[in-house]
């Protein structure tokens, strides 16, 4: 029996099971093969190939740069390194938006080439379409409401949204259409806790949060973020759990001390 068959694999049944089990959910972004690795023997119950790339691994201000086809190379050096964890893919800015033809066309894409699991897309009742067709062709979606970033020009900033009375309502009526439609989780980025839990306790699919509270079934962070590699991004909602760009801007200076004292390599380091 080979190691792969023993691991028991995520699946989006396995998350909706965590909800009515109570069990907290955990979800982390990865964009390459060897952190995938980490992160999947970190044990968290699900992988993000998140459009956040396009930030942290391609420096743009924004995530409407990326390209499907960029997405789809992420999300292949990520599917190489996970044996347990539900591997979800971004569907990137403009692959879905215009038609649901085009966004099945991505869709499909991303789970033939990519090798996703499921696909998240951004959007409420504007996409209801879209979404429905991807789900009727078998493929699963997650949700995702709040700040959605694809729309940051339109937004106009990254603060928190749906405070007021009448994006809230919007906010709850999208999350029950998106669970209507078959969606099998849903992000909810940066809004408010209690409409959070609102939402969480309004719906049976598994809500995972982003800067929304401690009452969503699950929460997501950016791996980079959550590993300190990114000083110039504090958010209120983050938790560092290291300080790798202090970790690691450390090492390649002491790395340059010692090739500049001719310290490295030493004779037990060459042949
Ligand atoms: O792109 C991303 O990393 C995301 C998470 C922040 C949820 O969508």
């Amino acid at each position: 029996m080979s190691v792969h068959s023993e691991i028991k694999k995520i699946t989006t049944e396995t998350l909706r099971k965590m909800k009515f089990d109570k069990e907290k959910i955990t979800m982390l972004t990865a964009y390459d093969f060897t952190t995938a690795k980490m992160v999947d023997a970190g044990g968290v119950e699900s992988i993000l190939i998140g459009d956040s790339a396009a930030n942290v691994m391609a420096g743009f201000e924004t995530t409407l740069p990326i390209t499907l086809d960029q997405m789809i190379y992420h999300t292949q050096c990520v599917v190489r390194g996970v044996q347990r964890a539900l591997v979800v893919a971004d569907l990137p800015f403009g692959s879905y938006q215009s038609n649901p033809d085009k966004a099945l066309e991505s869709a499909v894409r991303m789970m033939k080439e990519g090798g996703a699991h499921a696909v998240k897309i951004e959007g409420g009742i504007e996409i209801e379409e879209s979404i429905r067709k991807i789900i009727n062709a078998g493929i699963p979606v997650m949700g995702h409401l709040g700040l959605t970033p694809q729309s940051i020009y339109q937004f106009g900033t990254y603060k928190v949204r749906a405070k007021e009375e009448a994006e809230a309502e919007k906010l709850l009526s999208d999350a029950k259409l998106l669970e209507e439609l078959g969606c099998f989780a849903l992000v909810l980025e940066k809004i408010p806790a209690n409409l959070a839990k609102k939402v969480t306790e309004n719906i049976t699919i598994p809500t995972i949060g982003i800067g929304a509270g401690a009452d969503c079934d699950g929460q997501v962070l950016v791996y980079h973020d959550m590993v300190g590699m990114n000083h110039g991004f504090s958010p209120k909602f983050l938790r560092r759990y290291l300080d790798l760009y202090t970790e690691i801007t450390g090492a390649v200076s002491q790395f340059v001390k010692d090739v500049k004292t001719a310290d490295f390599p030493n004779q037990n380091e060459s042949y």
